[in-house]
């Protein structure tokens, strides 16, 4: 099954005269580990809200075209319906803690869809070793940094088993250490429990050893959408503001002078024995 399928959509904001989506089509395989790419105000993140039903639901707008989430219709179907399979990460995680303590916070989406106590005890105990975030429990959501309050509003989706997460810009507010350690996260939920992931980014310097797909959004709709060695075939910096890895443009400048390599390399180790050989 596929996790997203989206058909010719066509957004406005309400009070805005210009589309910012002007017929997107993208699909998205069940497993899959997109990095969805462009520059600031492109539409990555009003593509998200479509993903999630938010628009049109809570924006209102102008919206034509389809989108389908696991066979659901985000448009139509209640919020907290989608939000038990998809789990959205929001840009700024501010806006993502209600309560005043980590494991209230934590809890809360549980306790709002009537889960048993023991399940709930079950799931946070599961979530607490998955992101390993004992230490936070107790902690006023309030005192803390950015990274952790990122790590306990992933924790407060995760608790629900969404078979697809959407995260958008989560090394906005991360160090380069603590966005890796980050992004090993979600890679490992990806691989071992199969979840979809969606992050939305402008660096594949930093999410080239993640994810498997890259789609990158531009004038309204999709311009590219290839594999992630693929990606590195283009120079996505110059026309899509694409943070691209030190190793493509290595790759590339090679190529143009006759080296040949077998195939994008992902790293260094890669490169140097494509070229030995
Ligand atoms: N709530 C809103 N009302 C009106 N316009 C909006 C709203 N949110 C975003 N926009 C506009 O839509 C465009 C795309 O924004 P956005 O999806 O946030 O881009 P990105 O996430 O790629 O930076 C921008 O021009 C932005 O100003
Ligand atoms: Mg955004």
């Amino acid at each position: 099954m596929k996790a997203v399928e989206v058909r010719g959509l066509r957004y406005r904001y309400p009070y805005s005269e210009e589309y910012v989506l002007k017929g997107v089509d993208l699909e998205i395989s069940e497993g899959d580990f997109l990095l969805l790419a462009g520059a600031s105000g492109s539409g990555k993140t009003t593509l998200a809200r479509a993903i999630v039903g938010l628009i049109p639901q809570f924006y209102g707008g102008d919206y034509k075209g389809e989108v389908r989430v696991f066979d659901m219709d985000p448009a139509s179907t209640p919020i907290y319906e989608v939000t038990e399979k998809v789990g959205f990460l929001f840009q700024n995680p501010e806006n993502q803690i209600f309560m005043t303590t980590v494991e209230r916070d934590i809890v809360f989406g549980m306790e709002f869809r009537g889960f048993p106590k023991r399940l709930m005890r079950e799931r946070m105990t599961w979530v607490t070793n998955e992101l390993d975030i004992a230490r936070l429990l107790g902690r006023r959501t309030e005192d803390l940094s950015g990274g952790e309050k990122q790590l306990v509003a992933l924790a407060g989706l995760l608790v629900l088993r969404p078979s697809l997460l959407i995260l958008d810009e989560p090394s906005a507010y991360l160090s380069p250490s603590s966005a890796k350690t980050f992004l090993e996260i979600l890679k490992r939920l990806n691989q071992e429990y199969g979840i979809t992931i969606i992050v939305i980014d402008h660096r594949l310097d930093l999410l080239i050893r993640y994810v498997n797909r890259v789609a990158v959004i531009f004038d309204g709709s999709i311009a590219l959408d290839v594999g992630v060695r693929e990606a590195l075939e283009y120079d996505l910096s110059k026309e899509y503001g694409v943070n691209m890895p030190v190793i493509a443009k290595l790759y590339r400048e090679l190529r143009r002078r006759g080296v040949s390599c077998i195939s994008p390399p992902l790293d260094v180790e890669e490169l140097v024995s494509s070229v030995y050989r």
